[in-house]
């Protein structure tokens, strides 16, 4: 086990030993941090440090916090948000994170496969713009959350394992959203068999309670390591006791099969208004966590958020809260994953009713269907 704090302490060795236990793959090690963003921004000086190559391979649209480093530069933070410093940070390749929905790569008239965003990576990246050997690691969110609940295909994480092995470059699962059950599985890595080199927790790791994040990773990449992660505040025994008991809940597996539950009601509920209502452009779900995008009656992909902040004023009128942000064309819902099934219906069916109010306000309102603009006295606008 590899602790930074000078003085170790029973609650903070039997969670690095629980994590290490629960961890997919070949995990046999932890570093300690307070936050998730520490985790990530640790995790690349590993994969500097043992591969000796510089560049990080990155999705865009991905999240990986705050600081005005690597985290910056692969945020989904907009250009507004992130000017001025994520611009001018050097070593970081960006590419398109897999999306059907509003997918920047699709070839003939076939169906969607996210296999050409490796293909993007081999024929362009690695032609025109870095030689593989320059390459630490690949850092990667398995279901892109703040971007909408986006989840590759098997396809897409056999070609991206095959080359990480074809070049050594090291996978770097970023699960501080997806890990401790999010998914319905304890870390989102063994919905498609991943074996990650190194591995990011953070939020649900807390089970709710006081900062608790970490880097896992296997032999070869923390065994020798030289480099110092953490920091004064990393692993409190009392927050390691809190994640304790956070990880006592998950340990039965009642907490998982919950999940999937709520997995079943999303797809069930909410899936069906793709083809009800015309401004729900897509719908995605995974264990406990659902994305709707919106969309214009005129052009079924182009953003409609005008609609989308009438729906969640709605949908709270009703008693639901998710999260919508006026800078992303993105309603998110993501309950607790011990949520009672029956609520969580009840929230999607919520969420069902105040869609189908604005959609049928604005046809009323205008008579032309056009969705850019909603009743203001309904929805008013806040903020
Ligand atoms: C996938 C992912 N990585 C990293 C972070 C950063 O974690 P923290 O806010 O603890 O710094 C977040 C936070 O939302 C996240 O969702």
């Amino acid at each position: 086990m590899e602790i930074s704090q000078y003085l170790s302490s029973e609650p903070v060795l039997s969670l690095a030993e629980r994590l290490v236990e629960i961890a997919p793959g070949q995990i046999t090690r932890v570093a300690p941090t307070v936050t998730g963003t520490e985790a990530v921004e640790g995790s690349v000086k590993l994969a500097r440090e043992v591969t000796g190559r510089p560049i990080i391979l990155g999705f865009l649209g991905q999240y990986h916090g705050e600081s005005t480093y690597l985290t910056a530069a692969a945020s989904t933070d907009l250009p507004s948000n992130t000017r001025g410093f994520a611009q001018y940070v050097p070593g970081v390749v960006l590419v398109p994170y897999p999306q059907s929905f509003r997918a920047p790569f699709h070839r003939g008239p076939g169906p969607y496969d996210d296999t050409l965003y490796l293909e993007y990576i081999r024929e362009w990246v690695l032609r025109y713009q870095v030689e593989p050997d320059q390459v630490a690691g690949v850092l990667i969110e398995p279901v892109a959350g703040e971007a909408g609940i986006l989840s590759p295909s098997q396809a897409f994480w056999d070609g991206l394992t095959a080359m990480c092995q074809e070049y050594d470059w090291k996978l770097i699962l970023d699960e501080v959203q997806t890990g401790l059950g999010r998914c319905g599985t304890v870390f989102a890595a063994e919905r498609w068999g991943l074996e990650p080199d190194l591995l990011l927790v953070g939020k649900g790791v807390t089970g709710g309670g006081q900062a608790v994040a970490g880097v896992l990773g296997t032999e070869e990449m923390m065994a020798g390591s030289a480099a110092h992660l953490g920091g004064t505040y990393a692993w409190e025994p009392a927050a390691c006791a809190g994640a304790l008991a956070g990880l006592d809940l998950l340990a039965d597996g009642s907490v998982l099969s919950n999940v999937m539950a709520l997995e079943s009601i999303a797809r069930e509920e909410l899936g069906p208004l793709v083809g009800e209502v015309g401004q729900v452009g897509d719908v995605r779900w995974v264990g406990a966590w659902a994305c709707l995008e919106f969309v214009t009656v005129a052009d079924a992909t182009e953003p409609a958020p005008e609609f989308q902040h009438a729906v969640h004023l709605a949908a709270m009128r009703r008693g639901v809260f998710a999260i919508s942000e006026e800078s992303k064309p993105l309603y998110r819902m993501q309950p607790a994953l011990t949520m009672e099934p029956e609520l969580f219906r009840w929230s999607c069916r919520q969420v069902a009713d105040a869609i189908r109010e604005v959609a049928e306000d604005m046809t009323t309102s205008h008579g032309s269907g056009q969705s850019h603009s909603v009743d203001q006295r309904r929805a008013p606008r806040i903020g």
